[in-house]
């Protein structure tokens, strides 16, 4: 088969497990717009809806995540005319495609799943049976990530280390797939990029480990600014007394600023931090200042969009249009080369 030129896909799914935070938007969102901004490819994001599924959320939160996280990205900066941005629920033929995966998926590679073989561990550690609590759906969470890679024919997966895995199965399934059926079709081979661990894209949180839900140590993005001051004066510091000179990389609270204030205010902040005479209490306030400033744009953009009835309803329409359209055609290369639906 000749290979028509095509640009390249760049796909990633955003799971709504909570209300976004500050190591969302430093941790993911940013760098996946700054990536469909300056990219070569055509770039493809969606809401994982039905992948929040697997921890049992309650019928109200995963809605009303879901439509929280989809705020936040546009309110962030997602252009819709340039990402095709969508709901993964929004696109059936992801869930036919998973199921086609699956018959062609060894049970051993998913055992091998860091996700699934964690909730094994945990549970062996705590004497329960293995596989106490797991249901079917965590443990074929990496073959309906799969189907939503090779639906779109993606060539590019941008996420974290933590997903990396979970790519590269996708890439296994695919080679599965293409050997089992591939003389008159072949799926795509997705690829994984992974962010430099150099690039500082993680946040420490309220404890001083890394912001994230699970730990619930983090900020929310959307927060009135006398609470956001709050909880920024809850972001742990040392008891260097304030005439005293400080390290600046060490501070949680100078880590936070510096994602958030220009760079000419982040270096002179560390000036006067490392001569002494500032105390960590002024150094809050200011980080509250600069996080007021940067988020009260967005925040107001975010009520707008995440309000019933909103313009974000059309433009997830529009974006499940066009990835149905693509989608619809995959299935329909994949059905016909399994011998279904004829
Ligand atoms: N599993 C990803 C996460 O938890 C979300 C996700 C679902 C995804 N489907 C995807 C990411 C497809 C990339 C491509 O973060």
């Amino acid at each position: 088969m000749v290979e028509t030129e095509r640009r390249k896909i760049s796909l990633t799914g955003i799971k709504p497990s909570g209300e976004p935070h500050l190591g969302n938007l430093v941790g993911a969102i940013r760098p996946a717009l700054e990536l469909a901004r300056t990219g070569d490819a055509e770039s493809r994001y969606f809401i994982a809806d039905e992948h929040a599924l697997t921890g049992a959320p309650a019928a109200g939160d995963v809605a009303s995540w879901t439509r929280a996280v989809a705020a936040t990205w546009i309110a962030a900066g997602l252009d819709p005319e340039r990402t095709v941005f969508y709901k993964q629920s929004d696109v059936p033929e992801t869930f036919e495609l998973t199921w086609i995966l699956s018959c062609v998926t060894g049970k051993g590679l998913m055992n091998r799943a860091h996700a699934y073989k964690a909730a094994r561990d945990r549970n062996t550690a705590a004497g329960e049976e293995p596989d106490a609590g797991v249901n079917l759906g965590l443990f074929n969470y990496p073959v309906l990530m799969a189907a939503d890679i090779l639906v779109m024919e993606a060539d590019l997966v941008p996420v974290g280390r933590d997903q990396l895995q979970h790519v590269e199965i996708a890439a296994d399934v695919a080679g599965s797939f293409n050997h089992r059926y591939g003389e008159s079709f072949r799926l795509r081979i997705p690829e994984a990029v992974v962010p430099p661990e150099t690039t500082g894209h993680t946040l420490p949180g309220l404890d001083g480990r890394k912001m994230s839900k699970s730990y619930d140590n983090y900020i929310p993005l959307f927060l009135p600014a006398p609470k956001l001051k709050k909880l920024v004066r809850r972001i742990p510091t040392d008891s260097t007394p304030v005439e005293a000179p400080k390290d600046a990389d060490s501070s949680a609270v100078f880590q936070i600023l510096a994602q958030f204030a220009e760079p000419d205010v982040v270096a002179d902040t560390r000036k006067r931090l490392e001569a002494g005479g500032v105390g960590w209490g002024e150094l809050k306030n200011q980080l509250a200042d600069v996080l007021e400033a940067q988020l009260a744009p967005m925040r107001d953009r975010y009520e707008e969009l995440v309000a019933p009835g909103s313009e974000l309803d059309a433009i997830l329409a529009r974006g499940a249009e066009v990835a149905r359209e693509q989608a619809a055609r995959e299935l329909r290369g994949v059905r016909r080369a399994v011998g279904v639906g004829a």
